[in-house]
């Protein structure tokens, strides 16, 4: 009796359906095996398209993350082309990268584009003042940015520096990219080594201003802003055009709402001079702040303190989606997570200024969290950006000299490149319960999408690091991709064992017209269905 009593208080069924993760169905541990969780995928013809930008990148100056991670100079050993290394281009070509946010972060609201252009020697050496106080060379300026961006196949998103610059740098900057006609500034861009003009498809305006990036009030910033979105042009033939160039502004971070606010208020009454088509949001899953949870050498515990953290990106998405939707009920600006990851404490003995973090298998399931949620929210969020591409914060991929390793964050953004610019298909699911001390989480987590070709896929998290889930998709009877998962929550690729945590095939199918799949513990399982 006691048993069913327990058993009826911690089955609490909802449905996790759209947006929305708090549904929970609780199965006692250890008591019975819990029952297949259902994923019924909703063909909805009228699904916002998850944009490929929201699997975006974010490279700063900031540690080894651009000098050693992208740029060795042309002269390495390390095999390069024209500076940039070609073990990592190689890498990041295979994510389909969208998008490649630049010069920072921080660093962006200090830097001076002037000072990373023209001959090698003359190149302006200064100090990284935001990260570990080292002399930044600028080595890596416009010229080698863009490049590697065309080497990657990426967009650039350009930082300009509202913090400590003036409108004039930033127009003439954009000027220098992007001026076709025969100017004095395209002519210099020309003299430096390219005649025709890049695009520049994605531009921030500013960088955290609540903080690093000059400690303005909202009021002040959105002045600021307004100018420097009336006089910054992009003169690229293609993109004359208003709108061509996604132009986003400032907006908060957990602690700072009215910029938002204030942002969206100036927007409704905009005059014809100026424009901007998103708003930014940063979100850091750290446990806490300063950020202690170590990378390596965790427990359940951590895991569930991070995972339970990251999740709070669904309701920081709706808070400020609700802000947006006062002043735009059309949903014409977007949001932008320009900068999202876990942000951890960094590797003994590393310079704490240079973010320098491994990268486990529970940072692999953080990052499908945040992918479903954009995705989920894909109607508003267009663009977002993974913190950092190489070495720093959340890494793609850690360099060290000549060698390279791929972490798990890196196989799930390969795994999910069939979701870029597909169609979102709503999941309803009872996303079960995995409990850990005081933190309540779902057990999985699912999203869904129809691929340009009319091709069905579906991304499955099991977030129970000790059970494996049994799952039954009515509708499809096959099931073929990749999973991604490991012995330990904490395990991670190493120079050593650069193969520890890495995909495999999945596969099911079945007789009848629904599919059983069965996901391992601690893992991401991104799948195409077949009815
Ligand atoms: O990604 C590291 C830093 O975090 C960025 O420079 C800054 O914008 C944010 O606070």
């Amino acid at each position: 009796m006691k048993l069913l009593i327990h058993l009826a208080r911690s089955r609490i069924l909802a449905w996790a359906a759209g947006a929305s993760l708090t549904a929970l169905m609780v199965c006692a541990p250890g008591l019975a095996q819990p029952k297949p969780i259902e994923l019924a995928i909703a063909a909805d013809p009228t699904g916002p398209v998850i944009d490929r930008h929201i699997f975006g990148q974010f490279a700063e100056h900031l540690g080894t993350g651009i000098y050693g991670g992208v740029w060795v100079g042309r002269d390495s050993p390390i095999p390069n082309v024209r500076g940039i290394r070609t073990d990592v281009v190689t890498a990041l070509r295979a994510l389909k990268v969208p998008n490649v946010r630049w010069p920072g972060g921080c660093f962006a609201d200090e830097y001076h584009w002037r000072d990373g252009i023209g001959p090698a020697d003359r190149r302006r050496i200064q100090i990284n003042g935001n990260w570990g106080g080292v002399p930044e060379p600028n080595a890596f300026g416009t010229h080698e940015f863009m490049d590697f961006a065309e080497q990657i196949g990426a967009e650039a998103f350009i930082s300009v520096n509202i913090g400590s610059g003036t409108a004039a740098e930033a127009a003439q900057w954009l000027e220098y990219m992007t001026a076709e006609q025969d100017t004095t500034l395209a002519r210099e861009r020309a003299a430096n080594g390219r005649a025709a003009p890049w695009k520049v498809p994605i531009l921030g305006l500013g960088n955290e201003n609540w903080g690093c990036g000059g400690s303005m009030s909202a009021g002040h910033y959105v002045e600021e802003m307004k100018r420097f979105a009336s006089f910054i042009r992009n003169f690229h033939p293609a993109q004359r055009e208003t709108g061509r160039m996604k132009r986003i502004a400032v907006g908060w971070d957990s602690d700072r709402l009215d910029y938002t606010e204030e942002v969206m208020k100036a927007w409704q009454s905009r005059v014809y001079s100026w424009d901007i088509e998103g708003v930014s949001l940063h979100k850091y899953t750290t446990g806490g702040w300063p950020p202690r949870l170590p990378a390596t050498g965790f427990g359940h515990d951590e895991y569930a303190i991070a995972l339970t953290d990251a999740l709070t990106m669904e309701t920081l998405l709706a808070r400020q989606s609700a802000i947006m939707d006062r002043y735009d009920p059309g949903k014409k600006l977007a949001i932008a997570v320009d900068e999202w990851g876990v942000w951890l404490a960094p590797n003994p003995g590393s310079n704490p200024g240079f973010l320098q973090q491994q990268n486990s298998l529970r940072d692999g399931i953080v990052a499908a969290l945040n992918l479903n949620i954009f995705a989920r929210h894909a109607d508003r969020v267009k663009i977002a950006n993974v913190a950092q591409m190489i070495n720093v914060l959340q890494a793609m991929i850690l360099t060290d000299g000549g060698r390279m390793v791929l972490t798990p964050t890196y196989h799930v953004f390969r795994m999910y490149v069939p979701f870029q610019d597909a169609q979102l298909m709503p999941v309803r699911f009872a996303a079960g319960r995995y409990g850990e001390g005081a933190h309540a989480l779902p057990r999985i987590d699912a999203m869904a999408a129809r691929d340009k070709s009319g091709q069905v896929w579906l991304a499955v998290v099991n977030i129970d690091p000790e059970a494996g889930t049994s799952l039954t998709v009515p509708g499809y009877r096959t099931a073929a991709g990749e999973v991604l998962t490991a012995p330990r929550v904490d395990s991670i690729n190493s120079f050593a064992m650069p193969a520890a945590v890495a995909p495999r095939p999945l596969r099911a199918g079945g007789s009848g017209p629904t599919l059983t799949l069965v996901v391992p513990a601690r893992s991401v399982a991104v799948v195409k269905l077949s009815p």
